[in-house]
């Protein structure tokens, strides 16, 4: 299927590895132009060069922290410095620490909210005026399955991407007459170095694949498709939806 994106200008947020990585690799196959950004100059270069070796595509990359507002505005700069305005933003951040209720100190909430929340709403501010001008935009958030079933031990995880879903339906109520589409892609258990750090010194992934009908964990570039996908010309008509791709993990209808 030829998802009519070649030329399109995308933003990833936090995609020098895992999840955003895979997704500016799937996005520079399919001929979009790329900008990847995280908090770590070397990896933004190797994830560069891969990018450039593997699609031949064109790569540019920002350093910036996406919790702090310098952070922001270095890499939307960098962003209407290479392409004036974008065309897709994908929003991603690093995970909040795992926890209980009573682990966490009020400073750590307010962590959390600005690593997910304020880090995802003012990315969308800074690219939204250039959607609205062309009446073309795509915005994905990437969240987490954990937002639909939560998951034990992650209470600052489950508890503030679930706003998420609230943003996300209410904005692709308000850009749909500018022709943007918003939608929310939910990764269920991936394996990236997040997760196998996680996963510790266990040779098998059983604690993860438990509950997967499909019995093992996602590889990145599954995911990844289904964000370009959603970014492309052919999901036109799909906005506001919040797609898992879990492999069947979350066990509600
Ligand atoms: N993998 C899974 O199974 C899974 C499942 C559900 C949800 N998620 C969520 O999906 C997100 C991505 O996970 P992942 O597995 O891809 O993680 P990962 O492999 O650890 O990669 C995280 C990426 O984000 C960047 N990053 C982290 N904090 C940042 C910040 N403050 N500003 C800018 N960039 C930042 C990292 O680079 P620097 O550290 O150099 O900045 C790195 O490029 C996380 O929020 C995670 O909780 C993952």
């Amino acid at each position: 299927m030829d998802l009519h994106i070649k030329g399109k200008k995308a933003l990833v947020m936090a995609s020098s590895k895992g999840l955003g990585k895979a997704v500016a690799f799937e996005l520079a196959r399919e001929g979009v132009n790329v900008l990847i950004c995280s908090r770590t100059e070397k990896d933004l270069q190797v994830a560069q060069a891969e990018i450039i070796e593997q699609t031949g595509g064109k790569v540019h990359y920002a350093v910036g922290d996406v919790t702090t507002s310098e952070g922001r505005t270095s890499i939307l700069n960098k962003a209407k410095e290479v392409f004036g305005s974008t065309d897709i933003l994908v929003t991603n951040a690093g995970g909040p620490p795992a926890g209980s209720f009573e682990d966490h100190s009020l400073e750590q909430w307010e962590a959390a909210y600005k690593l997910l929340l304020e880090s995802t709403v003012a990315m969308i501010q800074g690219v939204l005026p250039g959607m609205k001008d062309q009446k073309w935009g795509r915005i994905i958030t990437i969240t987490s399955q954990a937002i639909k079933q939560p998951v034990n031990g992650l209470i600052l995880s489950n508890s503030v991407r679930a706003s998420l879903l609230g943003l996300v339906k209410t904005l692709s109520n308000e850009l749909g007459q500018y022709n943007i589409t918003v939608n929310n892609v939910l990764p269920g258990y991936t394996e990236t170095e997040r997760l196998i750090q996680l996963r510790g010194d266990a040779s098998n992934w059983d604690a993860f694949t438990n509950d997967v009908p499909l019995g093992r964990v996602a590889q990145p570039e599954e995911f990844a498709a289904a964000v370009t996908f959603l970014a492309s010309q052919r999901a036109a008509y799909i906005t506001g939806v919040s797609l898992p791709v879990d492999g069947g993990w979350i066990k509600g209808i």
